[in-house]
């Protein structure tokens, strides 16, 4: 079965190379990592190593910011579930990008969007999530006088004329090719990309001048705005740049993603120490060999092993430290369960401090959240 990859849904073998054709993206290179190196000085691991693969528009972006000094960052999370480790990828990059290009971030948590894509989740189950996931997303580091929460329910009065203006330059047959809607689909549903395409804009609106937005996302998400830059310039603003994440595995496989909905599968944010190496050691696929003697003589295979995967995409920031795992792991001297050892610690240390930050945030809430002025 050919893979599929919506917003809502994405399963089996991803393959990235063919995204990026289907998608009609365009591969990072080396010049744009360099163009970012000279503007902030160093190049994020998650860049350097792939786990952001492909953009749009990236050197208009990176040029605008040259010129001008100004661009914003704009990404979300639709609140369906606790935040698992995979959501957290673009969130770091994004939180990194903050820093280094000292900008906004608007984020969106559109709490109607799983609501109406979900048949079992109440509006109150999305509110409760919502607040649970903003801890999330503030335990990571952003900046509170830079960063602007957007709860969709909530700030309803300042994203719903410009969602509407959007809404009205797309079609449904268009909207149909985007995401596969039926005759059956509720008209809600329908709706909603427009609402994901205004913060694109919103600070644009708001400021009464165009400013560059430049989005960090996994790509499963780039549907949205795939049809939503058609449109933005006969509204009068820019189209955004967009920065596309690969999927953390799920532990069971190399392919695919990690999902909200399979705990077993999943390691959560706020996992004990005891769950992950649990998890860890029972669930995470392994590329090592089925036997010791055949390990020690073959080498395992660090491109499916999703402890090494998890350490190269995420937690092992230390490239030095990265390469030797893997030499060791490919040439037979590291073992799968000392591999594997070395995630649950990396993990682990991650989480703890995370947690700690996690409850830390709890009573920051209202200051990320955004208030018109
Ligand atoms: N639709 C996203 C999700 O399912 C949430 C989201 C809203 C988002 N705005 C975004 C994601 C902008 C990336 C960029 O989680």
């Amino acid at each position: 079965m050919p893979p599929t990859i919506t917003p809502w849904e994405v399963q089996g073998e991803v393959d990235y190379e063919k995204l990026i054709q289907q998608f009609g993206t365009e591969p990072i290179t080396h010049e744009q990592l360099n163009h970012i190196a000279q503007q902030v000085g160093e190049v994020h691991y998650m860049l350097r190593r792939g786990v952001f693969f492909s953009h749009r528009d990236l050197d208009w972006l990176l040029n605008q910011y040259q010129q001008t000094g100004e661009c914003f960052l704009y990404t979300g999370r639709a609140p369906s579930g606790n935040t698992h480790i995979g959501h957290l990828l673009p969130w770091v990059l994004t939180r990194w990008l903050q820093e280094k290009f000292n900008v906004d971030l608007w984020f969106q948590f559109p709490d109607e969007e799983k609501f109406l894509f979900k048949q079992d989740l109440s509006l109150e189950d999305t509110a409760a999530y919502t607040q649970e996931n903003m801890l999330d997303v503030i335990a990571l580091g952003f900046d509170p006088d830079k960063t602007h929460f957007l709860i969709d329910t909530r700030h309803a009065g300042i994203l719903y004329k410009h969602a509407c203006r959007v809404a009205k330059k797309i079609t449904f047959s268009t909207a149909k090719a985007a995401f596969g809607f039926q005759d059956s689909s509720n008209i809600g549903s329908v709706f909603y990309t427009s609402m994901q395409a205004v913060p694109a804009f919103l600070p644009s609106a708001i400021a009464g001048r165009n400013i560059p937005c430049l989005i960090p996302l996994a790509i499963d998400q780039d549907p949205h705005f795939r049809v939503a830059r058609d449109i933005y310039p006969s509204l009068g603003y820019y189209k955004p740049a967009v920065l596309h994440a690969r999927f953390l595995p799920s532990l069971q496989g190399p392919e695919g993603k990690m999902s909200s909905s399979s705990a077993p599968d999943t390691i959560y944010t706020t996992d004990t120490q005891k769950q992950v190496e649990e998890k860890i050691k029972k669930y995470a696929y392994s590329g090592g060999r089925s036997s010791l003697q055949e390990h020690k003589e073959q080498g395992g295979n660090p491109d499916i092993d999703v402890s090494f995967q998890y350490l190269k995409m995420f937690f092992e920031p230390d490239d030095k430290k990265l390469q030797e795992l893997e030499h060791q792991y490919r040439n037979g001297d590291l073992l799968t369960g000392e591999l594997k050892d070395i995630a649950i610690d990396k993990i682990n240390v991650f989480l703890q401090q995370h947690q700690k930050q996690r409850e830390k945030a709890r009573n920051k809430v209202e200051q990320f959240i955004y208030q018109a002025e």
